[in-house]
C-alpha cells in the first residue's frame, strides 16, 4: 500500500485581545454595519506589543503536539511554518519555534505564500512523508498582521487578524481517516502588486534609499483581488476534485480561506456546494492569512462539526498571487 500523510493532531491559539468593529470605528471612518456587511467580520484578535508570530506559532505547535498525544521534545522530523509575518527577514522563524518546542534536530523552514501558505505547507509536508523523507511533520500557520497594517488604511485594518493553527502529520495509509489524498497549487506573478509590502526586501534596498514609511506596510487592491480569488479557488477546487474522482456532492465540508464571507459564499455558489457545508469562523477572527485554514479546522472540530471519515475540501488564495487546494478525510482527533 502507498504511504499517505495522516492528520494526527490539531492545535490553535488566538491572542487574548479582542478588537471589535466598534473599537475600529472609533479609530477610522468606518462602522460595524459596513465591516460586517462587506466582509462578515465582527471582531478579530490582535497580539499585544512584544508578542511575535513565533510566539503564536509556538502555542499552536505545542497544542498540536498535545492533540497527537505527543509533547515537547517529541520525535518530529520537520517543522514548517507558513507565515507572511516572520519574526525577522533573516533567519526563518521555524528553527526558533522548533528549538522552543525542543524538536532540536528537526529540519525547520518557513513557507512564504501569503494566505495560501498553509495549503502550500500541507503539500510540502505530505510530500516529505509520502517520499519517506519524514515520519512526522509539524505544520504551523501563524500570523501577526497587526504588525504590518498601515494605521491609516481603514480597508486592510478592518480585515486582518492575528492567530495561529497547527497540524501534526504522520506517516500512514490513504484508507485511514485523516489521510491527505490530493493537492493542487498554482501562481500568477504578473499580479504581484495586488497584495504587496513594497519595502524591506532587496528590490527596495538595492536603491540605497531609505523606504517611505507607507511602503513598509501591507497593501491590497481589494476589489481586483476579490474576483480573482473566487475564480482561482473555484478552478483549483474543481481540478483537484476531478483528479481524485470526488464529486462536489460527496464533499461534506468546504474549508476555504477566511478572506471575506462574500468570497466564501460566491465560491460555494460557483462550485455548487450548499452554504451549510461551508465552514466559517471569519466573523470572530477576521482574515488570519496563513493561519486561516488551520484555525477554521480547529474551531469547526471543537464544535463537533466533523465526523470521522467526512470528506473535506480545503482551498486558499493569496498574495503572489498564489492559490491551492487539498482534500482529506477527517480523523478521530480532538483539537487542543
Ligand atoms: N469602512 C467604510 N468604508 C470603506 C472601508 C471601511 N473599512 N474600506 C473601504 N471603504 C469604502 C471605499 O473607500 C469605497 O468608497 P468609495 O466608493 O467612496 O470610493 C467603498 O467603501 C467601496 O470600496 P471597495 O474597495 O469597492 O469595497 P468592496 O466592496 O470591494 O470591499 C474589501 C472591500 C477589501 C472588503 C473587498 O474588496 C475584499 O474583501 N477583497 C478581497 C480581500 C481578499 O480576499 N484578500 C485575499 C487575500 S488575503
Amino acid at each position: 500500500m502507498t504511504t499517505s500523510a495522516v492528520l494526527a493532531g490539531l492545535g490553535s491559539y488566538l491572542p487574548p485581545r479582542r478588537v471589535s468593529n466598534e473599537e475600529l470605528s472609533e479609530r477610522f471612518d468606518t462602522s460595524d454595519a459596513w465591516i460586517h456587511s462587506r466582509t462578515g467580520i465582527r471582531q478579530r484578535r490582535w497580539a499585544d506589543v512584544g508578542v511575535s508570530t513565533g510566539d503564536l506559532a509556538y502555542e499552536a505547535g505545542h497544542r498540536a503536539l498535545k492533540s497527537a498525544g505527543l509533547g515537547l521534545g517529541a520525535s518530529v522530523d520537520a517543522v514548517i511554518l507558513a507565515t507572511t509575518t516572520p519574526d525577522h527577514p533573516c533567519p526563518a522563524t521555524a528553527p526558533d519555534v522548533a528549538h522552543r518546542l525542543k524538536l532540536n534536530s528537526a529540519a525547520a523552514f518557513d513557507v512564504s505564500a501569503v494566505c495560501s501558505g498553509f495549503v502550500y505547507g500541507l503539500t510540502i509536508a505530505a510530500s516529505m512523508i509520502e517520499s519517506g523523507h519524514a515520519e512526522r511533520v509539524l505544520l504551523i500557520g501563524a500570523e501577526t498582521y497587526s504588525t504590518i497594517l498601515n494605521p491609516e488604511d481603514r480597508t486592510t485594518s478592518v480585515i486582518f487578524g492575528d492567530g495561529s493553527g497547527a497540524v501534526l502529520l504522520r506517516s500512514g495509509t490513504p484508507d485511514e481517516p485523516g489521510a491527505l489524498l490530493g493537492f493542487d497549487l498554482g501562481s500568477d506573478g504578473s499580479q504581484k502588486e495586488l497584495i504587496c509590502i513594497p519595502a524591506g526586501g532587496s528590490r527596495q534596498r538595492s536603491t540605497h534609499l531609505p523606504p517611505a514609511p507607507q511602503d513598509t506596510y501591507f497593501t491590497m487592491q481589494g476589489k481586483k483581488v476579490f474576483a480573482t480569488a473566487v475564480r482561482r479557488m473555484e478552478e483549483s477546487s474543481t481540478a483537484l476534485l476531478n483528479r481524485v474522482g470526488w464529486s462536489i456532492d460527496s464533499v461534506d465540508h468546504l474549508v476555504g480561506h477566511q478572506a471575506n464571507l462574500r468570497i466564501l459564499y460566491s465560491l460555494a455558489e460557483q462550485v455548487r456546494i450548499a452554504r451549510d457545508r461551508v465552514v466559517t469562523n471569519i466573523e470572530q477572527v477576521g482574515n488570519t492569512s496563513a493561519a486561516s485554514i488551520p484555525l477554521a479546522l480547529a474551531h469547526a472540530a471543537e464544535q463537533g462539526r466533523f465526523k470521522v471519515g467526512d470528506r473535506l475540501l480545503m482551498t486558499a488564495f493569496g498574495g503572489g498571487l498564489t492559490w491551492g487546494s487539498a482534500v482529506m478525510t477527517w480523523p478521530d482527533v480532538s483539537p487542543s
